[in-house]
């Protein structure tokens, strides 16, 4: 049995319908339980995670962003030990643990895939870029000015999860990207000419930016998000898919 947590969210309902798809039996966690396949779980609730490990050998971690610190991965690792899971794939960020201008980003994801690494558990940790859905937003809120990012389609972070989740890829750290790095206002211009609708873009001057999550927004205007890597294609043996084909494929959401 298999755990999706971030079951209701982007990538883990992705992951669950891939793994689904396959013929693995999946558990889905979540705070409101609404399918025959979904158990509740709540990451501050100690005994619901052990409830929703029972039996279960890989589990996806994800936890959510609202929530910079690494509480409820730490509670996690330390039931899914309990629980005898066998493997973790963790989502974490791309740049977590790196430093800039003197401060290490993303302490919370970094702390957490520390966790994940020194469990004892099988483990591989994900740190996708910018995901592409992000667009979806209205408007969006651009803090990264003309800075580019290696913008990833999530479906390809659900499709690397699920193969980290079946096996072989104990131990590797992954910088998911997509094929090109793209700025917001070109994301939103792509975006647009393919709806036939211009996407509302914000711009977020970067000093009214919430300080847990400045040093990361700074980092990425300096220019450091802007990082293509060949992690996806070397995983799933096809290319990532680029923001054009994905835009298509969301022109009507
Ligand atoms: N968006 C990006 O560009 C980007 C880039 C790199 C990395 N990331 C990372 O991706 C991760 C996911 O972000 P996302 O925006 O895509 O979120 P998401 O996966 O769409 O949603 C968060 C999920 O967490 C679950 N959740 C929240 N609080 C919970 C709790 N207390 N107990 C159990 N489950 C809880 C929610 O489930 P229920 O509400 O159903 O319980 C939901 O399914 C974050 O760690 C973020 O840092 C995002």
């Amino acid at each position: 049995m298999f755990l999706i947590t971030g079951v209701t969210g982007t990538t883990g309902s992705l992951v669950r319908q891939l793994l689904v798809d396959r013929g693995v039996p999946v558990r889905g966690m979540t705070r409101n339980p609404s399918r025959a396949d979904d158990v509740f779980g709540d990451f501050a609730d100690p005994e619901s995670l052990s409830n929703a490990l029972n039996g279960v050998t890989a589990a996806y971690l994800v936890t959510a962003p609202e929530s910079p610190v690494p509480d409820h991965d730490l509670a996690f690792v330390a039931a899914a030990r309990q629980a005898g899971v066998q493997r973790i794939v963790r989502l974490s960020a791309i740049g977590s643990g790196e430093s800039f201008e003197n401060e290490v980003l993303a302490p919370h994801h970094l702390a957490a895939d520390e966790a994940v690494m020194d469990s004892g558990v099988e483990w591989t940790v994900l740190r996708p870029s910018m995901f592409a859905t992000n667009m979806l937003r209205t408007p969006v809120f651009n803090m990264t000015g003309d800075a580019k990012h290696g913008v990833i389609d999530p479906a390809d972070i659900a499709a690397v999860a699920v193969e980290a989740l079946v096996g072989g890829h104990a131990g590797r750290v992954y910088e998911l990207t997509g094929p090109v790095a793209m700025s917001v206002p070109e994301q939103a211009a792509v975006l647009g000419e393919v709806r036939g609708a211009a996407v509302e873009v914000v711009e977020v001057d970067p000093a009214v930016v919430d300080p847990a999550w400045r040093s990361g927004v700074m980092w990425a205007r300096a220019g450091h998000g802007a990082r293509v890597t060949d992690d996806v294609s070397r995983v799933l043996g096809r290319p990532a898919v680029g923001f054009e084909q994905w835009a298509r494929g969301h022109a009507l959401t």
